[in-house]
């Protein structure tokens, strides 16, 4: 699986928590649309209703109820899904795919955050696996002090039912670590990253969104 056969975008947006990433989706969409694209939105975990359940498990609860293995799985099997039921089938169809999340996540969260679990070649196997040689087209970084965001994160939990805490509640060195992997992985791959810097205002973000876009697609 290349993404050089396929006629679509695959646009995924990546960043620590309260980085805003959902709402710049929505908004970016909307965009994309009125410029007269066809857009599908997804998210990972959960982009799908199937992985909607395993999104459940892995988001509510408590932070230890996995081994590292387990939880590393679980992100898998539902990337698994979301690429064979929604993202390929989308690009095949020649539209522009969104993901609020995808494989960056898992190198983020649980190779870089988590300082248990340091073999980074498990992932990368099961991410040939899962998804062979394909990758996102452009990675948007929503990038943003580590305070500020978790901030944002907790305000925006209390108005939840069921408060998808799990990876919040660990400690801001874990969140700083992410932040930094993240960074670190912009730096390998800028021909793949864009870096936002997330700090400004919801309409601020958007416009920075938008110009980055139309300045990486017409090069
Ligand atoms: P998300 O819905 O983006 O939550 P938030 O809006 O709080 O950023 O993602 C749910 C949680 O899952 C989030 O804390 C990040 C975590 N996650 C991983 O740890 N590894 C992964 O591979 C993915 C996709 C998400």
């Amino acid at each position: 699986m290349t993404t050089s056969n396929k006629k679509g975008l695959f646009i995924t947006f990546e960043g620590g928590e309260g980085a805003g990433k959902s709402e710049q989706i929505t908004r970016f969409a909307e965009y994309l649309k009125t410029s007269g694209h066809e857009v599908v939105t997804t998210r990972e975990p959960g982009g799908t209703e199937t992985g909607k359940e395993i999104r459940r498990l892995l988001v509510e609860g408590d932070k230890d109820k996995f081994d590292e293995i387990t939880e590393i799985l679980l992100f898998y099997a539902d990337r698994r899904i979301d690429l064979t039921k929604v993202i390929r089938p989308a690009m095949e169809e020649g539209k522009i795919v969104l993901s609020d999340r995808f494989n960056d996540s898992t190198i983020a969260y649980q190779y870089y955050g988590s300082n248990k679990f340091a073999d980074r070649k498990i992932m990368d196997n099961l991410y040939q696996i899962v998804a062979g040689d394909f990758k996102p087209n452009i990675t948007f970084l929503l990038d943003i002090n580590v305070k500020v965001g978790l901030e944002r994160s907790f305000k925006k939990a209390q108005t939840m039912i069921n408060k998808e805490l799990r990876f919040e509640n660990v400690d801001i060195a874990f969140h700083e670590r992410l932040r930094q992997g993240y960074l670190e992985l912009a730096k390998q791959e800028p021909e793949r990253f864009i870096v936002i810097d997330a700090s400004g205002s919801i309409d601020e973000v958007t416009e920075k969104i938008i110009e980055a876009y139309n300045h990486r697609i017409n090069k």
